[in-house]
């Protein structure tokens, strides 16, 4: 059993302490936020993330999960030191490091001798040279330890990864972080932090080509008349293709996608290589979130532009209440700006919730409590969010309460023939 001090309580610092003490260490998380971390005391968890809230219980009643204000409260009595704070996008693109150096230089004063400090945030190539210079400890070794989580099914990709990733220089820090992943079944994979800190980047960026790519090839299903479901299936047999990852959508986003694909490339300018293949991604992604919006525009009855349209679903993908850099904000902004009104719904945005105003205050678009309530009256409905429960609507009701007969279903979600039966007219992408 390792003492583990967890800087940052977002997504991947509480996913990681919760996880790291239900495989039996002691952890210590630290925020700077006094109010969330009362919460979290109590077991109360900011997040939707499956799972989460029962490990969080588990490690407050047995003891080995603490929640406590201050990197530096934390740090002084622990063994590793991970480092999960935020690193927002600055405005030139590249990520900002102010808060890994904040963290750094608070803990570097209490560190036990010998500690691991460890970079857990997704960190610009060559971060924890910078950690190492601002932590000013030259008993401690600093490793790079990238996270391969994705929102809401986090708890599971950490207990049960694909790879655990490590970078560090120094091999008796790489075996002791190594050992604290021992009750978990998978390859550990032990490099240079460079290296480890581009598995990351390169991970992601690649997941975000291939859901450009997808995304393209659905267009060009669409003028040629093929339907892109069979399409990837197809392709999903090649073992070298791969099944995942294939679903074309109304683009990507999501709090890592955009961030980190922008943060390579950058990146890259630096290093003196221009990876223009990944502005390329980046551009098809916004032309996905345009073409999306105008496939709602289309689907809008000249008679009805002065009705509201039904939305369904605002975060970036099911199963989260996330809406950082979310796909239906970016069409719902587009379908906005042409003057048309918005009604939505999403089962994780309840219309008292006031993050989407607070995060996006120009959207303007009024939250329902169900769909129906979004639908009654609606020009037309679009999905934008693929939630399971949407698949069981009433379309017969839907006939009934809706004013015009057109869906725009930008994620495949549902089986054409249901509404159509209905009477309503049905768009998916590239189908
Ligand atoms: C991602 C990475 O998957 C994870 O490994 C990393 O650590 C953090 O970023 P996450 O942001 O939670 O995780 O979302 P993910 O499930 O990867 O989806 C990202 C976006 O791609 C979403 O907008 C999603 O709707 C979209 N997507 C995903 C598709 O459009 N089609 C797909 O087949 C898969």
């Amino acid at each position: 059993m390792a003492t583990i001090a967890i800087i940052g309580t977002g997504y991947v610092g509480l996913t990681t302490g919760a996880c790291f003490s239900h495989l039996g260490h002691d952890v210590v998380c630290a925020d700077i936020d006094e109010e969330k971390v009362a919460r979290l005391r109590i077991g109360e968890i900011p997040i939707v993330e499956k799972g989460l809230d029962r490990l969080v219980d588990e490690g407050i009643r047995s003891g080995t999960l603490r929640f406590v204000v201050g990197a530096a409260e934390a740090s002084k009595s622990a063994e590793f030191h991970y480092l999960c704070v935020p690193t927002p996008q600055g405005a030139d693109g590249a990520a900002d490091l102010s808060y890994l150096e904040g963290a750094a230089a608070e803990i570097g004063p209490v560190l036990p001798d010998n500690s691991v400090v460890v970079n857990k945030s997704t960190v610009p190539v060559g971060s924890t040279r910078v950690v190492s210079r601002v932590l000013g400890r030259s008993d401690a070794a600093v490793v790079s330890n990238p996270e391969f989580l994705r929102e809401g099914t986090a708890v599971a990709d950490f207990l049960q990864p694909d790879r655990v990733v490590i970078g560090s220089r120094d091999a008796e820090a790489a075996i002791r972080v190594a050992s604290l992943y021992a009750r978990i079944a998978a390859p550990v994979m032990v490099t240079d932090p460079v290296s480890a800190e581009t598995i990351k980047y390169a991970s992601n960026a690649f997941l975000a080509s291939k859901l450009s790519f997808v995304n393209a090839i659905a267009t060009l299903c669409e003028a040629v008349g093929a339907d892109v479901n069979d399409v990837v299936l197809g392709m999903g047999y090649d073992s070298r293709i791969g099944r995942e990852f294939l679903r074309p959508g109304p683009g990507w986003g999501g709090s890592c996608f955009p961030k980190d694909t922008r943060a390579l490339a950058n990146i890259a300018k630096e290093a003196g290589y221009d990876f223009r293949f990944l502005d390329e991604v980046l551009r098809v992604n916004d032309d996905q979130f345009d073409r999306t919006a105008q496939k709602v525009l289309d689907a809008i009855d000249p008679s009805m532009v002065d009705t509201h349209i039904a939305a369904l679903g605002l975060t970036f993908k099911a199963g989260t209440d996330d809406l950082r850099e979310s796909p239906a904000v970016e069409i719902l902004r587009r379908v906005r700006s042409a003057g048309i009104r918005v009604k939505a719904y999403d089962p994780a945005v309840v219309p008292d919730d006031n993050r989407l105003v607070e995060m996006y205050p120009d959207l303007d678009i009024e939250l329902a409590s169900d769909p129906y309530a979004a639908a009654e009256g609606a020009s037309m409905m679009t999905i934008l969010t693929e939630w399971d429960e949407f698949t069981g609507l009433d379309f017969d009701k839907m006939a009934e309460i809706m004013l015009g007969k057109t869906i725009v279903d930008a994620r495949n979600l549902l089986e054409p023939s249901i509404p159509r039966r209905r009477g309503f007219v049905y768009r998916g992408v590239g189908r």
